[in-house]
């Protein structure tokens, strides 16, 4: 039996602009267990980035709630939100967030160095080759192509080996091979070091590679809410480990 490490329960995001109301999520449960790869699918604007933000503790909800492991997010304020962030979830924005200021080295360790953590050289090493970013890590951002930047990105989600890798669309700028090349690493890591992985894409072929397809229609769930029957509740010790990172 799997356990639950992310579990979302009645989650809302309403924007409010004058008389008007977005329901960007409408009413959200969802568990993903550890360990698991889970692909959210749906169409623009159906709610999947606000849907990821919410479970990284990057926003919050209208109403409901997120619980990482044992950790209860609406609970924590800005700081402590911060730190959790840092230590347990590996991020790939659909913008990169990139800091434009340092170069492609110092972007790939910052969480890590924030973090005060040490940095596994072989690993980071190992990411960038297989990113084909190895020969870019003096350069800044702005140098960079599109595709360039987003595999940048997503060895800066990975350099600290997060227990919770939140990713949007992280091969949309990506051509066909390095796209394969890249998920057959996520797929890897998730296998490797048990990295839970949810991941939002447009690509059918890539979430085939995942355990379960998340389908949002509206700001709802329209298939693959949970495999709520096998999922129980994750171990005292197991939450954690999980949540702080260790292995
Ligand atoms: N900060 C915001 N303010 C107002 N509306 C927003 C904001 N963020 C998202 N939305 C709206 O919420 C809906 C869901 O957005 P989003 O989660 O980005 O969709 P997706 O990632 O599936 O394309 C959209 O209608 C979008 O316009
Ligand atoms: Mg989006």
């Amino acid at each position: 039996m799997r356990s639950v490490v992310l579990k979302a329960r009645g989650l809302k995001k309403y924007y409010y602009s004058g008389e008007n109301v977005t329901k960007a999520l409408d009413g959200i449960d969802l568990d993903v267990c550890y360990g698991e790869f889970a692909a959210i699918v749906g169409t623009s604007g159906s709610g999947k980035s606000t849907l990821l933000h919410m479970l990284g503790g990057l926003d919050s909800p209208t109403e409901g709630t997120v619980r990482v492991g044992e950790k209860e997010l609406n609970g924590m304020n800005d700081e402590e939100l911060a730190v959790f962030r840092r230590r347990s979830i590996g991020f790939v924005f659909q913008q990169y967030n990139l800091v434009q200021t340092l170069n492609v080295r110092e972007n790939i360790i910052l969480p890590v160095l924030l973090d005060g953590g040490t940095i596994d050289e072989d690993y980071c090493r190992e990411i960038v080759t297989l990113l084909k970013i190895d020969e870019k890590l003096e350069q800044f951002p702005g140098q960079l192509s599109g595709g360039q930047q987003q595999r940048v990105a997503i060895a800066r989600a990975l350099a600290g080996k997060p227990s919770i890798v939140l990713a949007d669309e992280p091969t949309g700028n990506l051509d066909s091979k390095t796209s394969q090349d890249v998920m057959a690493f996520l797929k890897a890591g998730n296998q490797r070091f048990q990295q839970t992985m949810v991941m939002i894409t447009h690509n059918p072929e890539i979430a085939q590679m995942a355990d379960r397809i998340i389908r949002i229609e509206d700001g709802r769930i329209k298939t693959g809410a949970a495999g709520r029957e096998e999922a129980g509740t994750i171990s005292g010790k197991e939450a954690q480990a999980h949540v702080s990172g260790e292995k």
